[in-house]
């Protein structure tokens, strides 16, 4: 019986443990998890959602403090095409998180940086051609191109000296989205160094519709390959979403995956980002808790645990201070849902907004449980203290189990101390 230990990711003449912690936004995905990745021989990943909160939490820098007193005359407008980053900051804030990184990694393994394109921050290319320069700059090992693949993301970046030596890596959810991306790009002549196949099991955004449950990762990862070959393509396929043991790992490194791509197991990690409250939340989801809606304003289906506070919530969007989703013409799905309900309940003090959220200020504050099909399953990955709640894993632990455990089984940690 194989274990995912007898496999490797291979990356030219680099071996790493064929284990990759997925991004996760915002900053659930942190910089001690993907380092925890990095030393254990795999690869982890950090995430630049957010990039200009997530440095003002970490770094001490006041980005959000600055831009919300810029615009705080636009806070009352229902209109948000004014308010725009300021480029300068967002480089800064992508380089501080990735050198954070980069200055602490050790051990074998490789650090990447999840780039989700929905992100259109107001100026959708402008905007992302300064992420992906500025983690470059910054040495990130790689750079995984997701959410919202932009055919076109590669070519803001062609000219970097680092082009073609980080590793660049797109997740697609069919094979048609990766025919069309390598037919976008086939120009530049480089093609990406590895494909995520993202089923619909996963955590957060789904590439799917409403009928994901129709598809199935085996199938599409299978497609991928089979198509790759045809292709006579050399590029390493790593699925993701609901490789929940080290044996459902094994099931896809044996037939032709060279990695696998993981993430919920590590959602009750203690180096990841949630609150350990939120954490609990997690281990205590029946499968009946958990759903995909479309209350995202990025027109994705999103899977969540259902008594996030952000289901419902009303309040006011806050785009002075973030505005990540707000696209091109500065409009947001969200505002005009709560500009909707604000206009049919002028007497109310606080409305109730069903169909969307404002997935910046409750990603931000941990109130939308984003999860993976099989959070119902976490109970079972650890042991219950006295007063009901479950102990909180380490990354070591996880990551060691996935690629070390056979027979479906899981390890539970050491009981800790009363
Ligand atoms: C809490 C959570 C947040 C996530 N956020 C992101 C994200 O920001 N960007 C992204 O590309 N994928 C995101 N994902 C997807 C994961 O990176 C990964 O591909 C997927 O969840 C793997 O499946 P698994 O969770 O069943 O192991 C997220 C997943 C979870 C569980």
């Amino acid at each position: 019986m194989k274990r995912v230990d007898d496999f490797r990711l291979r990356f030219g003449k680099r071996e790493l443990v064929p284990i990759m912690i997925g991004g996760m936004g915002v900053d659930i995905s942190t910089t001690d998890l993907a380092l925890e990745a990095a030393r254990l021989g795999g690869v982890g990943h950090i995430s630049d959602a957010m990039i200009n909160t997530v440095a003002d939490r970490r770094y001490q820098t006041k980005f959000v403090k600055d831009k919300l007193k810029q615009y705080k005359f636009n806070v009352e407008n229902a209109d948000k095409a004014v308010v725009k980053f300021d480029l300068g900051t967002v480089e800064e804030a992508t380089r501080l998180h990735v050198r954070s990184a980069m200055d602490r990694k050790q051990g074998d393994g490789m650090i990447f940086i999840n780039c989700m394109e929905k992100l259109t921050m107001n100026a959708p290319k402008e905007t992302l051609k300064v992420r992906l320069t500025a983690a470059l700059d910054a040495g990130i090992d790689g750079i995984t191109l997701a959410a919202g693949l932009h055919l076109g993301s590669l070519a803001l970046i062609e000219d970097h000296p680092r082009f073609r030596d980080a590793k660049i890596g797109i997740i697609v959810s069919s094979v048609r989205a990766l025919q069309l991306f390598l037919k976008k790009n086939a120009r530049l002549n480089r093609m990406p160094d590895y494909i995520v196949v993202e089923g619909p099991l996963a955590g957060g955004h789904l590439g799917f519709g409403m009928d994901w449950a129709e598809y199935d990762l085996a199938t599409i990862t299978a497609e991928v390959i089979a198509y790759l070959r045809e292709e006579k393509l050399d590029i390493p396929v790593i699925p993701a979403g609901g490789i929940f043991t080290g044996s459902d790992a094994v099931g896809f490194l044996e037939t032709g995956a060279a990695a696998v791509q993981v993430a919920t197991r590590f959602t009750v990690a203690k180096e990841c980002g949630l609150p350990e409250k939120v954490q609990q939340e997690y281990f205590k989801a029946d499968e009946d808790d958990i759903e995909v809606n479309q209350i995202s304003p990025t027109g994705y289906p999103m899977r969540m645990l259902k008594n996030s506070p952000a289901i419902g919530s009303g309040i006011r969007p806050n785009c002075e201070a973030y505005g990540y989703l707000l696209d091109a013409n500065g409009k947001c799905a969200y505002i005009t849902s709560y500009n909707r309900e604000v206009a049919l309940h002028p007497d109310a003090r606080r409305v109730s907004v069903m169909d969307k959220t404002c997935l910046c200020t409750h990603m931000r504050n941990f109130d939308c449980w984003t999860c993976g099909h099989y959070t119902y399953r976490l109970k079972d990955t650890t042991r219950q203290r006295a007063d009901g709640s479950y102990q909180i894993l380490s990354a070591e632990h996880i990551f060691h189990d996935y690629q070390f455990s056979t027979d479906g089984k899981i390890a539970l940690p050491e009981a800790e101390a009363a």
